[in-house]
């Protein structure tokens, strides 16, 4: 199956703009009918905003009561950022750019199987809407969630939890870890380093066996893998928030060839000029609707097959062992290796 963002804006208006905490914002998009089945998605999926010349991803939220509505909850992170737009200037009425719902990151269908989500601030995101559909979904599985947060103020979604919490209380069991105020007992207190991730999963009676998906930003995630060092990579899924400014691919191995580039059906051919760090920029210059948002090795939207010829990829946190496997790479953090490379965005 393709996870690649299919080529495409499509304008959206914001049918609500409402202000969950002193920060975030959620925002509610109109789907129309002719566009239902480009932007059905699945918990944990995302899109991509496009504003100017700003490209950003966001998880689809949805309300646990709305599940099939196009949701986005978002925090500002800068002044001249996206999040800030969207918490100051964003109304009703607005028209935003979106591409289609895209990504792998979700819960295995195990029926029975007990999920353990742990999330780092705005990392909530999509694993709210993976609690609730595992919840719903399965009558048998269990879900455990820690959610780390500044203040209790700060903690995205809570209330929403709380009431999924009291719909499945036998089923849900649910942590806020405040990292800035006390929180409800001294383990929920401070910030989570791995001796503490390791007491709560106890306390949260986690066994061999647990799924887990991790969602946030850099420190947290590599907090979490060292908790669960031992775990098996296959029972952990995870999705990085921000980037880790890694820096691109390798200039030695890099080559200056020809590109064959395959995006929306059509395939064009273009060179790879000195000044292009990655194939990225080769491919932009002359298809300038290929997919990117991060250009970091971070969303995935840029992911295209090697049909043929070789690349060395930079350190990236979008494709895993499967997709390497399967021949995938990562326009953004890809350059040649071979004078030759063909490459499909649609695969
Ligand atoms: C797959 C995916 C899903 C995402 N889903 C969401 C979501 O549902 N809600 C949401 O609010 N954000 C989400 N993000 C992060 C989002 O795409 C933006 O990176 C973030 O909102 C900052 O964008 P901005 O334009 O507001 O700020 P910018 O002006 O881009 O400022 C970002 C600066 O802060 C750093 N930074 C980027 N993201 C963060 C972060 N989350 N926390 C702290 N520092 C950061 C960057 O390195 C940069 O220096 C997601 C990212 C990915 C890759
Ligand atoms: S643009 Fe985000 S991974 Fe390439």
């Amino acid at each position: 199956m393709s996870t690649s963002t299919t080529a495409g804006w499509h304008p959206l208006e914001v049918t609500r703009v409402e202000h969950l905490t002193a920060e975030a914002v959620a925002l509610s998009l109109h789907v129309p009918p002719e566009l239902a089945a480009t932007f059905a998605h699945r918990p944990g999926q995302h899109v991509v905003v496009r504003h100017g010349e700003l490209r950003r991803s966001y998880s689809v939220c949805p309300p646990p009561d709305d599940p099939a509505a196009l949701r986005l909850v978002l925090k500002p992170v800068t002044p001249g950022g996206f999040g800030t737009y969207a918490s100051s200037e964003l109304a009703a009425g607005d028209v935003v750019e979106l591409s289609p719902p895209a990504g792998k990151f979700g819960l295995p269908e195990l029926r029975g199987a007990h999920h353990v989500l742990i999330a780092g601030g705005c990392g909530i995101t999509p694993l709210a809407p993976m609690a609730a559909a595992a919840l719903r979904g399965d009558p048998d599985c269990r879900v455990s969630l820690v959610h780390s947060a500044r203040t209790a103020a700060d903690a995205l979604l809570a209330d929403e939890i709380a009431l999924l919490k009291d719909e499945f209380v036998q089923r849900f069991d649910v942590l806020h870890v405040l990292s800035r105020e006390r929180g409800g007992s001294e383990l929920c207190t401070g910030r989570i380093d791995p001796p503490k991730l390791r007491r709560l999963l106890e306390l949260l009676d986690v066994r061999p066996g647990a799924q887990f998906a991790l969602c946030g930003p850099p420190g947290l995630l590599d907090t979490a893998r060292e908790a669960l060092e031992g775990v098996p990579p296959e029972d952990v899924r995870t999705e990085l928030f921000a980037s880790t400014a890694t820096g691109p691919a390798p200039e030695p191995e890099s080559r200056g060839g020809r590109i064959s580039a395959t995006l929306g059906g059509r395939t064009s051919s273009m060179t790879m000029l000195p000044q292009d760090r990655v194939v990225l920029d080769a491919v932009l210059r002359h298809r300038p609707e290929v997919p990117y948002s991060c250009r970091d090795g971070v969303c995935g939207s840029c992911r295209a097959k090697v049909l043929s010829g070789e690349v060395a990829l930079g350190p990236q946190h979008a494709l895993d062992a499967d997709d390497l496997a399967g021949g995938y790479t990562l326009a953004c953090r890809a350059r040649p290796r071979t004078d030759e490379l063909a490459l499909d965005f649609d695969a």
